[in-house]
């Protein structure tokens, strides 16, 4: 690193510490932010072992995503797809996953999620990069509205 650049990063680090320091932490602009973002969504009242199995289903979900957006990448549509249908699409199983929750607008919105991932997965199967991503999109826009809505 060139001196002039070191000095300034030195500069900067110790400034944003200092800063950090300076203020009691109840004045902390993060923890402010904290205290006003109350969490009001919706619980599910999950019993411990089915939340481990929903957060490890949810983590599984996420591989799903990457690995698709890495075979879209490297323009391979067909195993994109295939892990579209069978990792994120209403397969038997997912289907019965679903249906054992308590709340409906719950199953609702997870059922509607894995058919969105199947027409993701048809989608993938054209080839079309942009139409690929849109329907990519389509499908994360429930994770992210579930999210949102409810927690374990
Ligand atoms: C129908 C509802 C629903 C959908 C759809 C959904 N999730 Fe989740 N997900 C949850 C709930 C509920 C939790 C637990 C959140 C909490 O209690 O704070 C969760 C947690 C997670 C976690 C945290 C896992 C951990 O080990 O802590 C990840 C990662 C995640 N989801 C990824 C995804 C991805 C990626 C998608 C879409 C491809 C997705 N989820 C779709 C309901 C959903």
């Amino acid at each position: 690193m060139k001196k002039p650049l070191l000095t300034l990063t030195i500069l900067l680090l110790t400034g944003t510490f200092a800063y950090a320091e300076d203020q009691p932490l109840h004045h902390h602009p993060l923890m402010q932010d904290m205290e006003v973002t109350k969490d009001s969504r919706t619980t599910l009242n999950l019993r411990a072992p089915v939340r481990e199995h929903q957060l490890s289903m949810m983590r599984e979900h996420l591989q799903a995503v990457n690995d698709i957006i890495s075979d879209i990448a490297r323009g391979k549509f067909e195993d994109a797809s295939q892990i579209a249908h069978q990792k994120l699409g209403l397969t038997p199983e997912m289907k019965k996953m679903c249906n054992r929750y308590h709340n409906a607008d719950f199953r609702k919105l997870g059922l509607a999620f894995h058919q969105s991932a199947d027409e993701l997965g048809d989608v993938l199967k054209t080839g079309d990069i942009n139409k690929s991503l849109k329907a990519l999109n389509a499908t994360m826009n429930y994770c992210l509205q579930c999210h949102a809505t409810f927690r374990q």
